[in-house]
């Protein structure tokens, strides 16, 4: 496909279509926003996830970006997600007519997720995927019109190595994935090469661009786990808020993502002199906001 000619900024929409009180942060009705206190959130694959691993590896299901756009935004509002993958969020924003953009590197995911999207666009709301680095995507809007920002970034070079099944079922741990590298790209601007503290410094200018898009206590949702690297544990989670306060966000909500439903049965590690934890059980759900100047 042909490199997008977009002119900037674009024209998307970014103001309230629904009828709720001006002082509502959401269209939610009173009893679904308490089904939302609980700090502990599980989500299933629905069968338009995209499991398949050889067309994007590291995907988010779509009933994530659906709950947090719930939450944070009215109808007709617009949301942006920097690092967009396959487009679980535009998927999640078409659903509830909601405008978005997201923006990734790599061609052939923004192409996927504009396929995933095209037959929905409304008047009122439109959804669509740029191919383009973060970094520029103050270039593509205008300040002060983003409801929320809702992503999962590479978790810095996690994916970066050789892939070991680790399903206790021999048959499952050798299959067509096993020792490859999934990264998304070899692109040196991509997160997914770096290592944690430089990952947490680029996360960090990327997010302070973008704060100048957010309306005044606009939110953002960043997913990210810690993980095992060459034996040390890589607090991520730390990493990530420690840049996000110097790049002038709020912390508000640290949520756990339960992923146990998720995870394939496994085999033992550790024992009998190492305990570690399965990191795949869960991830986080950092929440932040734009402060009020
Ligand atoms: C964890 S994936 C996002 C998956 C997405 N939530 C989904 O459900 O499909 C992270 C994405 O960030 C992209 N990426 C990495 N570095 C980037 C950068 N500097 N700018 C834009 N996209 C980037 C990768 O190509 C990858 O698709």
């Amino acid at each position: 496909m042909q490199l997008q000619e977009i002119s900037k900024p674009i024209t998307i929409g970014h103001t309230r279509t629904c009828e709720c009180s001006p002082k509502h942060i959401n269209c939610l009705t009173a009893k679904e926003w308490m089904k939302s206190q609980i700090a502990v959130w599980e989500f299933f694959y629905e069968k338009r996830d995209i499991r398949n691993k050889n067309i994007h590896p590291a995907v988010f299901p779509i009933s994530l970006p659906s709950k947090c756009i719930g939450l944070f935004t009215h109808q007709g509002e617009l949301v942006v997600d920097p690092f967009v993958g396959s487009g679980s969020m535009l998927v999640a924003a078409q659903d509830l007519g909601r405008n978005a953009v997201g923006f990734d590197l790599k061609e052939d995911y923004v192409d996927f997720s504009n396929s995933r999207v095209s037959e929905g666009i409304t008047d009122s709301a439109q959804q669509r995927a740029i191919c383009d680095e973060a970094m520029n995507i103050p270039e593509y809007l205008d300040d002060g019109i983003v409801s929320l920002i809702v992503t999962s970034p590479p978790y810095a070079n996690l994916l970066n190595r050789k892939r070991k099944n680790k399903s206790k079922h021999g048959n499952l741990r050798k299959d067509e994935h096993y020792l490859k590298v999934q990264q998304y790209s070899d692109d040196p601007r991509d997160l997914g090469t770096m290592d944690a503290k430089t990952y947490a410094v680029t996360l960090g200018e990327i997010f302070e661009g973008l704060l100048p898009l957010l309306k005044p206590r606009g939110n953002c949702v960043i997913n990210i786990t810690d993980y095992w690297w060459e034996g040390k544990r890589i607090p991520a989670h730390v990493y990530v808020i420690e840049a996000m306060q110097d790049a002038g966000y709020e912390l508000r909500n640290t949520i756990i993502w339960d992923r146990r439903n998720i995870v394939n049965k496994v085999g033992i590690f550790g024992w009998p002199s190492n305990y570690i934890t399965l990191t795949t059980t869960f991830e986080y759900l950092l929440h932040f906001w734009k402060p009020l100047e």
